[in-house]
């Protein structure tokens, strides 16, 4: 057999320049393993409808077979000159068992192959970065119930705002990751398709058995349209939304992670085992996970936008423009995978400091929202109440003082309401327990919403503690720095 899979019109080589520019080979063979199970699944519903005989079905299968182990073992030599993972399968398949093997591309086209391989490839790839998630929330919820005693400023503007628990933050970035999962699992889901028998474009004249292949290669149902099954790529474009998201997620984790390692906060010490040293400054222990989980988002972003506008004016059915789907997918997916690692490493075993918390929440006012809902419980209507607090907290700004500074007198001065209870409403425990609705972070809501992610977590069969071992998660915060 030629290596031509399109023989025999041509009758000159391909081009060197054109064969390099064209060859996907070398990003491609990573499909091996979705490609030869799509293969077989195909062969054996020829068989099983009489369109090849029994006997050359299983020499083709028991070929596919070897060359799978070959290609796991390394053995495997690919050949550019092959183009692509399918035709560098085929053309190997047809040295070693003979022209038999050419009975396995009836009925089928390489771009109906290539759709089958890429939602093999994204179902389990999306699976398995859910997966990965869920170990991330099994830290973050180990951490929390560490730190759930853990006071500390909350933040908008990044200006300290009103006390909360350090807890209610981790769990805050336990949120929005588990809708990433959420997003790559309806991904998953709705891909999940046979495009087989769709052949090139149009179906096939051979009675395939469709319900047959999708059966075998675990799709819910064949696709419903020839035309959109080999032309259609929106759900690479899903998953890579859903992983770009996912990045900006881990981004901005990553950067609370550098802010609250600076000096300045000294919130959070990072374990050396994921912090690197200066070649120059000796003092210095950088937060470089963090800092490149920061960095390769725009990676992730940028093979979003490299998919849409690769589609963006491609006319229906399949067009060789969506060969270059391949690398951004995978890419997006080995970086999100490595960067939620990476950070699941850091956060399980980073030393939050509580003594650094609390100096923090020491200056800057938090508890001006106190003085001014003391005041509205008491019929001050809340406008008026937030303009006290405002000059109170002004008059504190003159004097150098805080808030639990100043007598009752000075208080009189600025609402004649105010008596000596409001000293009560400005510490910072009893400002976190009043925030005590679904959501917030007194301590009994916190510990509930701990429970509710470790049950959300075990109903996907995930040993929270076990992961969290595994990832060395430190049970509380800084020992060193404080008596937790
Ligand atoms: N290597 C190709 C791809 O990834 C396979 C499909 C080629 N189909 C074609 N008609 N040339 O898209």
């Amino acid at each position: 057999m030629s290596d031509k899979a399109w023989g025999g019109r041509f009758e000159e080589e391909l081009n060197d320049v054109a064969l390099r520019y064209s060859a996907s080979v070398d990003v491609d063979s990573r499909l091996a393993p979705q490609d030869i199970r799509g293969s077989i699944a195909h062969v054996r519903m020829l068989a099983a409808q009489g369109i090849v005989p029994q006997a050359d079905a299983d020499a083709i299968v028991a070929g596919l077979e070897a060359i799978a182990v070959e290609i796991r073992e390394g053995r495997f030599v690919w050949d550019n000159a092959r183009e692509d993972v399918h035709m560098n399968i085929e053309a190997t398949l047809s040295e070693r068992i003979g022209a038999v093997g050419g009975k396995l591309h009836t009925g089928r086209s390489r771009n109906d192959q290539v759709g089958t391989d890429m939602r093999l490839f994204t179902r389990e790839a999306c699976e398995a970065t859910a997966a990965r998630i869920d170990r991330m929330l099994a830290v973050l919820a180990v951490r929390a119930a560490g730190t759930v005693d853990v006071l500390m400023p909350g933040y908008t503007h990044l200006q300290r705002a009103q006390p909360v628990r350090l807890a209610h933050h981790l769990l805050a970035w336990a949120e929005g990751l588990d809708r990433d999962r959420g997003r790559l699992l309806d991904c998953a889901r709705r891909l999940n398709e046979s495009p087989l028998g769709s052949a090139a474009l149009a179906g096939t004249t051979f009675p395939l058995d469709r319900a047959m292949t999708a059966r075998a290669l675990g799709f819910a149902q064949p696709t419903r349209n020839s035309l959109d099954a080999v032309g259609d790529r929106d759900y690479l474009v899903e998953a890579t939304a859903a992983l770009a998201n996912c990045a900006v997620h881990l981004s901005r984790i990553s950067e609370e992670l550098v802010l609250w390692s600076t000096q300045e906060f000294g919130f959070v010490r990072m374990s050396d085992a994921f912090t690197t040293g200066s070649s120059i400054m000796p003092q210095k222990k950088n937060p470089d996970m963090a800092e490149l989980a920061r960095g390769k988002t725009g990676r992730v972003v940028g093979d979003l936008v490299n998919l849409l506008v690769m589609l963006k004016g491609l006319p229906y059915a399949y067009n060789r423009d969506m060969q270059e789907d391949k690398a951004p997918v995978f890419d997006a997916f080995d970086t999100v995978d490595d960067t939620l690692d990476v950070l699941t490493g850091c956060i399980a075993t980073a030393a939050f400091s509580r003594d650094a918390m609390q100096r923090a929440l020491r200056d800057g006012f938090l508890d001006a929202t106190e003085v001014a809902d003391w005041l509205a419980e008491r019929g001050v209507p809340f406008r008026d109440a937030h303009h006290v607090s405002g000059k109170l907290v002004a008059l504190c700004v003159r004097e150098g003082k805080v808030l639990s500074d100043l007598s009752l007198a000075e208080f009189q001065a600025e609402h004649p309401s105010f008596d000596a209870s409001i000293f009560g409403a400005l510490d910072m425990e009893t400002a976190v327990e009043r925030r005590d609705l679904p959501g917030g972070p007194a301590r009994q809501r916190v510990l509930a919403a701990i429970q509710e992610l470790r049950g959300r977590l075990s109903g996907r069969e995930l040993d929270v503690d076990a992961v969290a071992a595994k990832f060395s998660a430190r049970p509380v915060v800084d020992p060193r720095r404080e008596q937790a």
